[in-house]
């Protein structure tokens, strides 16, 4: 147990029954808003309508190149779909220098055409016509399945001239610029929609896409007369569309402020979007670990940790000049370490500090902190997911998920569970760990999409 006073710093953190209750409430008001053609201007979860209506059979086969761009790495996939057999996946992943993240758009998509180019090179491709998939993780305004014009960036990418573009067009003209590769760009998708497609070609009882990694996000499926927001061209035959929710977004009209700490409101202060993306702020893997690492400085200068240690204000002062050097990485690493010997946290604070001797009880404190935080932004979620499972009719269904907060927090999902637990309590579900939604997704999504044909 941990003194009174660690609790007391942490109590910001800790959300009460009716906050969780209010903010199921506001959260589903802003989906609701989102779906309606008249107040989507206002709303901030924008639901985008996906051009994808149809889940897949598991018939599916065929060669695909996918690309994933959006999270810490970029990616370029060769996936092969055999029907009921295993799918194989090769892959490569490639570097985006941080100058390429918020420069010029051209020069992003260029670098992305080389490494494309450099794949279909390596593995031998260069005269076989393959359809590519392209997951590319941010909000966009689909026109159709080809065409995604992007709304904003988010997460650590800022380049200009690509916001209102379309992002196919840009990778095209991208690939015709170096002629030296024939690839038909044929589907532009979301990483949420390529979780619920891998996940619902396993089960098909999948209806529900997560993704709680550098960024965080949920897509679903919802039926076509609930999708106000439709364009006549859409297949009203068909009973569902799958909605990208973007609920990232979801607290830029106020709606978090009653539970935002002075930490939130620093980390959006020093962050590239400033005022968006606020639960995404509070959730994902971009933001938890400064998060942490903003309250182990108030925690440093308060002496509430580290009381006994001379160094408490060096300390201090190396986070202050970089509170980003917590990384989010080190909250799963934390929490999975053992009592009483913290052999982790005592490796990552002498990285961190070059202290060699923390105390059992500094130790425990800080894992207080990180349990903390990741409990907060698991209930977030919790919540969100059981705004969708709510409205989604059938009683039984599956939740896919994916990132890296997800996979690598060992206890993210419980904390998950227990507020679905209590927020959807008439639902039966089940919540499953996504294999490679982003390129296997983008395969499943060109397939299906050239059966709808
Ligand atoms: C951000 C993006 C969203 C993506 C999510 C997870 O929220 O806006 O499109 O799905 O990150 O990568």
């Amino acid at each position: 147990m941990v003194d009174a006073e660690i609790r007391e710093l942490m109590q910001s953190f800790v959300l009460s029954d009716y906050q969780v209750q209010e903010l199921y409430k506001r959260f589903n008001d802003e989906i609701s808003k989102g779906l309606n053609r008249t107040t989507n201007a206002l709303a901030n979860t924008k639901c985008f309508p996906t051009y994808v209506q149809d889940l897949p059979t598991g018939d599916e086969i065929g060669k695909y190149l996918a690309l994933d761009l959006g999270g810490t790495n970029f990616r370029v996939l060769l996936v092969t779909l055999k029907g009921h057999h295993e799918d194989t996946v090769e892959s490569q992943i490639y570097a985006v220098p941080k100058e390429l993240m918020i420069g010029p758009g051209v020069d992003l998509f260029d670098h992305i055409a080389e490494c494309l180019a450099k794949f279909v090179e390596k593995h031998d491709m260069g005269s076989a016509y393959l359809p590519l998939g392209f997951t590319f993780s941010f909000p966009c305004v689909q026109m159709g399945l080809k065409e995604a014009i992007l709304a904003r960036w988010t997460k650590g990418f800022k380049c200009p001239g690509v916001v209102q573009e379309d992002v196919g067009r840009l990778l095209r003209e991208a690939i015709h610029r170096r002629g030296d590769v024939d690839i038909a760009v044929v589907a532009i998708l979301n990483d949420t929609t390529g979780t619920l497609m891998s996940c619902a070609h396993r089960n098909p009882k999948c209806r529900i896409g997560v993704i709680v990694g550098t960024g965080c996000n949920a897509c679903y499926v919802e039926r076509v007369d609930r999708v106000d927001l439709l364009k006549p061209e859409f297949k009203r035959d068909k009973k569902h569309v799958l909605v990208n929710t973007e609920w990232g977004a979801f607290g830029e009209s106020g709606q978090l402020e009653f539970v935002r700490t002075e930490y939130d409101r620093e980390v959006d202060r020093t962050s590239l979007n400033v005022s968006s993306q606020l639960f995404e702020k509070m959730v994902s893997g971009m933001y938890l670990g400064p998060i942490v690492g903003l309250v182990l400085l108030r925690a440093l200068e308060n002496n509430v940790i580290f009381k006994r240690d001379s160094k408490r204000m060096e300390f201090a002062a190396a986070l202050r000049a970089n509170p980003n050097s917590f990384h989010t990485k080190y909250i799963s690493e934390i929490e999975s370490d053992l009592f009483p010997e913290f052999t982790i946290t005592r490796g990552i604070l002498q990285d961190l500090f070059g202290t060699e001797k923390a105390s059992i009880e500094d130790c425990l404190k800080l894992k207080y902190i990180c349990e903390c935080v990741a409990q907060r932004a698991a209930t977030l979620i919790g919540i969100g997911i059981s705004v969708l499972l709510n409205r989604i009719e059938e009683k039984d269904t599956v939740v896919g998920i994916d990132g890296s907060v997800y996979r690598f927090h060992p206890k993210f999902d419980a904390y998950m569970r227990k507020t679905i637990d209590k927020l959807a309590k008439d639902k039966i579900y089940d919540i499953m760990l996504s294999e490679d939604g982003s390129g296997r997704g983008a395969a499943l999504v060109a397939a299906v999409a050239s059966k709808q044909k």
